[in-house]
């Protein structure tokens, strides 16, 4: 059997989703992501409803937005569609407040952004990269030849949180804690990472307490290049340990940002180049597509697969009246998917022309602050395995994470082949 040759549960899913009256269509099923189903679904939403109202979810009633352009015409809309507090579909009703500013409208929104904007400015990428290749490079040089592992463990999450702890410039041989605190604050559903709202509680003041002590430390050094060190020094910036929750809010974010979704692409894009192997030997062939395949691999993996808005009045798009309150899901996974827009979606397509179009980062003021930082990462990733495998072989079925807003996997049994 090919290792990848699901089109009888494929076809499966697509008699169901084109058969299913529209207003019962829910995208928002978890149960469709575990399983790699979506796809059909969004099909027919941007083909018949784009702007699709679900009425009964486990979420509650919501729109769906799932056409490239209208997705980007609400992602750019901040004014009549909020981020305040909650920007997935599940509501998160959470006593331990931590302020994020991708969870705030302007003003505070812009000036929270503009503090830590340094972090992930071109320069200090520049100074960080060095580092982060010879770390990848390391981890890429610890791995068995001919014989199977885990590639999300022993390299994706590996080579995240190395990158993480080096932006940060935290401890490196903590660094696992960083892993296990963006667990902790996604709510650890999907790891396991808590067992209670006040063992999260817990986990996440115990968080604060080593980042206030880290700030302290490099309070007594002179400036360098971590994040907590632009913090502490910088003139904007350093009195944010008077606001300890604000300060935590805004390290966490950083974390969580660049944790899963980094992740996810460097899983997906061995997934991805395997699936079409037409396209690793173009990769083989000419190394110098890396930069374009990664935002290839990052719009093919989409690995948030939404975000959510809040309506502040109402509003009439494609003839739909979204009301004032209602939950708006931009989905990204479906925009990155849109049949006009891109040609042959669901194809990897190392070299395609409009790769950088996707919506994958967002659009307007929220846009992923960490989109170059994501970028470098993985293109550094790449440079670093071409020279070393001259295949990494996926052996097995993706184990996938039940989530519609984490695109990912927990496991992907690769075998990596010398040349
Ligand atoms: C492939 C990797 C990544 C993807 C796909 C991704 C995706 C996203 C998306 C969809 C948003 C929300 C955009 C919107 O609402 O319009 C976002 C925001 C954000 N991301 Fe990323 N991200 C990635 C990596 C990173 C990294 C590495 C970091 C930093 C270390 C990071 C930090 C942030 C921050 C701070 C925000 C909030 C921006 C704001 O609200 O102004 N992300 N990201």
């Amino acid at each position: 059997m090919d290792l990848f040759d699901n089109r009888e549960a494929l076809e499966h899913a697509r008699r169901r989703a084109e058969s299913i009256p529209l207003d019962e269509i829910d995208v928002s099923n978890a149960n469709l992501f575990v399983n790699d189903m979506q796809g059909p679904y969004f099909e027919r939403l941007r083909r018949e409803a784009p702007v699709h109202f679900c009425k009964e979810s486990h979420h509650g009633p919501y729109w769906s937005l799932t056409r490239f352009h209208e997705i980007k015409q609400v992602d750019a809309d901040h004014e009549r569609f909020s981020s305040d507090t909650n920007i997935t579909l599940s509501d998160q009703y959470d006593e331990f407040v931590m302020p994020m500013f991708i969870a705030m409208d302007p003003p505070k929104h812009d000036a929270q952004r503009k503090a830590v904007t340094g972090a992930v400015a071109p320069a200090t990428l520049a100074k960080l990269e060095h580092t982060i290749r010879e770390r990848a490079g390391r981890i890429l040089d610890s791995l068995p030849i001919g014989e199977t592992f885990n590639w999300v463990d022993r390299v994706s999450i590996e080579l995240t949180t190395q990158m993480l702890a080096t932006i940060l410039d935290f401890p490196f041989e903590e660094r696992r804690k960083l892993t296990h605190w963006s667990d902790v604050f996604s709510g650890g559903t999907i790891s396991g990472a808590v067992r209670s709202r006040e063992h999260r509680e817990q986990e996440l003041l115990e968080c604060l307490e080593r980042f206030t002590a880290l700030w302290h430390q490099k309070a007594e050094e002179p400036p360098g290049e971590g994040l907590i060190s632009m913090l502490v020094h910088g003139d904007s910036t350093k009195d944010m340990i008077t606001r300890p929750m604000e300060y935590l809010g805004n390290v966490m974010l950083l974390v969580v940002g660049g944790n899963d979704t980094t992740r996810n692409s460097i899983s997906g894009g061995v997934l991805a180049l395997n699936r079409y192997p037409s396209e690793y030997k173009k990769l083989r062939e000419n190394p110098a597509l890396i930069p374009n395949m990664v935002a290839e691999i990052i719009r093919w993996q989409t690995p948030l697969a939404h975000m959510r808005r809040t309506a502040r009045e109402d509003i009439e798009i494609q003839g739909q009246r979204i009301r004032k309150g209602d939950k708006v899901a931009m989905w990204y996974i479906s925009g990155n998917r849109d049949e006009t827009v891109f040609a042959e979606p669901e194809r990897l397509i190392i070299d395609r022309p409009n790769a950088r179009a996707h919506v994958s980062f967002g659009y307007g003021i929220h846009r992923c602050m960490g989109n170059r930082l994501a970028e470098m990462q993985l293109r550094v990733v790449w440079e670093e395995i071409l020279p070393r495998f001259r295949w990494v072989e996926v052996v097995g079925e993706p184990v996938r994470i039940r989530s519609n807003v984490i695109h990912g996997y927990q496991q992907l049994p690769v075998r990596l082949h010398a040349h």
